[in-house]
């Protein structure tokens, strides 16, 4: 058992800057503890793949989708969008959706645990890559690539004797196809003519909104629509954190496009999109493209930007060529066009779509992930303690000032109660008066702070504080007066 629970530990720790590891469950300690995400419905021993934002989870949060939204929409070629979530339920029949939107599920009959049939697979993948078996792990890698049907992924389980993780049995029920989709009634009756679903996706809106928006704001193609908004997975196994859940937030753009420039702008949006990531912060290392083999129903490229993770890369974004899959489909189901019309060429066509989807809730634990860090910091004896630094981009950093009097008293709590109010006028500040100012140091740099103000006795004579950067831990001595510009200098970077 000992060594198991070692064995699991070591394959969940990433190095950091070479050195520095975290595991999974240090990021969601420091999560919960310093009020980032908690568990949906804790007192009632929590909901399953749903989770809450604390205060600074929340100003976290908020802060990736101003920056995603400024990025995507303050230009002249995308207009944004908010959809309801809700929808017309022939609008998940024309996506494929209702049809398609699966899993392969299976079930150990021993340990009653459920799996989804191709992830089970994946796992003993690696498995038997860590054991250096790798003609077997790629024999099989292959059969998985092309499966596509429930008794291919079943054959491949039975086939290579895959056990339950937990029962360690080979006693499995046949695959089923289940569909990811949350189902509920509209209105007072719940028979089948009022089942409508909550979207699974955020794109759907926009697709349905593309001659609205078309006709209201004269764009032309190429233009894209943007939104930000919750989505819902009925996922067979929620995993690794804010990774998989069943209830998230999306960012997604479709960019139409005429049909043949698809594939340049599929690059173009490649690029612009990581550029985006390190511009937040995400090191280069910790970032790659990665091609899909398999395709989702609706796409015939995928492209995903992968964040190294605690556990290892995953998804945080994709980029889908979606030709004209969508709009084809909503203007048989509806019979409305969603033609376009080029007044210069008098070409009338359905454009094609290069889809830009990215998970908020993903890319904020990520977020914090690439912030962690631990490093040493002078203690109040003089000697160097641990210190644990989320190095959040400051634009990303869920407070961006925090205010402290040197001692309360001497009319220092005063002052420097006002300069926080003064400062939070213009950003987010946090006041803090308790402990050693070593503590309150260290509390701010735990959840990421960049600057940390100190109001002393010299403040009092000549109306100077100190400003300490986090990064580096030197202070500099300004004005009262010059704290907002300064502020507005480091975070506009
Ligand atoms: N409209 C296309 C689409 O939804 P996707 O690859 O299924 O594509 C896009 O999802 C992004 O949404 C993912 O890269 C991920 O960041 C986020 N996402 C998808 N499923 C999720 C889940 N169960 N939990 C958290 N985030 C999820």
């Amino acid at each position: 058992m000992k060594i198991k629970k070692a064995i699991y530990r070591f394959r969940n720790f990433v190095f950091l800057k070479n050195i520095k590891m975290v595991t999974l469950d240090t990021i969601i300690s420091l999560a919960k503890r310093r009020g980032f995400v908690f568990q949906s419905s804790e007192i009632y021993g929590g909901l399953n793949g749903c989770w809450d934002f604390g205060p600074l989870g929340v100003e976290l949060l908020r802060n990736l989708k101003e920056e995603w939204w400024k990025a995507m929409t303050y230009r002249d070629d995308i207009e944004g969008l908010d959809s309801s979530i809700l929808m017309h339920p022939k609008v998940w029949e024309a996506s494929g959706h209702v049809a398609q939107f699966t899993d392969p599920m299976i079930d150990n009959k021993v340990s009653k645990a459920r799996y989804r049939a191709d992830n089970l697979i994946e796992e003993y993948i690696e498995r038997l890559k860590k054991k250096n078996k790798t003609e077997l792990a790629t024999e099989i890698e292959q059969k998985l690539s092309k499966a596509t049907e429930p008794k291919d992924f079943y054959d491949i389980i039975v086939e290579y004797k895959i056990l339950d993780p937990v029962s360690g049995t080979t006693e499995w029920t046949e695959v089923r196809n289940f569909n990811l989709m949350f189902k509920t009634f509209i209105g007072a009756v719940e028979d089948a003519s009022s089942v409508v679903y909550l979207r699974p996706e955020t794109a759907q809106g926009i697709y349905v909104n593309f001659k609205n928006v078309l006709d209201s704001s004269r764009q032309k193609i190429p233009f894209g629509i943007a939104q930000i908004g919750k989505a819902f997975r009925n996922e067979i196994n929620t995993k690794n954190f804010l990774f998989r859940t069943r209830e998230f937030e999306q960012m997604e753009m479709q960019y139409f496009v005429e049909p043949g420039t698809e594939n340049h702008w599929f690059e173009y949006w490649m690029e612009e999109r990581l550029k985006w990531y390190q511009s937040l912060g995400f090191k280069a290392e910790s970032l790659r493209f990665k091609e899909h083999e398999k395709l989702a129903h609706y796409a015939s490229r995928a492209v995903d930007i992968e964040f190294n993770f605690p556990f290892g890369w995953g998804e945080i974004e994709g980029i889908h060529s979606r030709t004209d899959f969508d709009l084809r489909n909503h203007q048989s189901y509806s019979g409305k066009k969603l033609e376009y019309f080029d007044s210069l060429t008098n070409k009338r066509y359905i454009p094609y779509v290069v889809e830009t989807s990215g998970g908020v809730t993903r890319t904020t634990m990520a977020l914090i992930c690439n912030a962690y860090d631990e490093d040493e910091a002078p203690s109040e004896k003089g000697t160097l303690e641990k210190r644990t630094v989320l190095r959040f981009t400051p634009r990303i950093a869920p407070i961006k000032v925090a205010v402290f009097p040197l001692v309360n008293k001497d009319g220092m709590p005063e002052l420097a109660r006002k300069i926080h109010q003064d400062v939070q006028k213009h950003f987010k500040s946090m006041y803090d008066d308790s402990g050693a100012i070593g503590r309150r140091y260290r509390r701010q740099d735990e959840i990421g702070t960049p600057f940390c103000i100190t109001v002393d006795g010299q403040t009092l004579q000549d109306e100077t504080v100190t400003i300490r950067d986090r990064d580096s831990m030197l202070q500099e001595r300004i004005n009262i007066s010059q704290i907002v510009p300064y502020l507005k200098e480091k975070l506009s970077l």
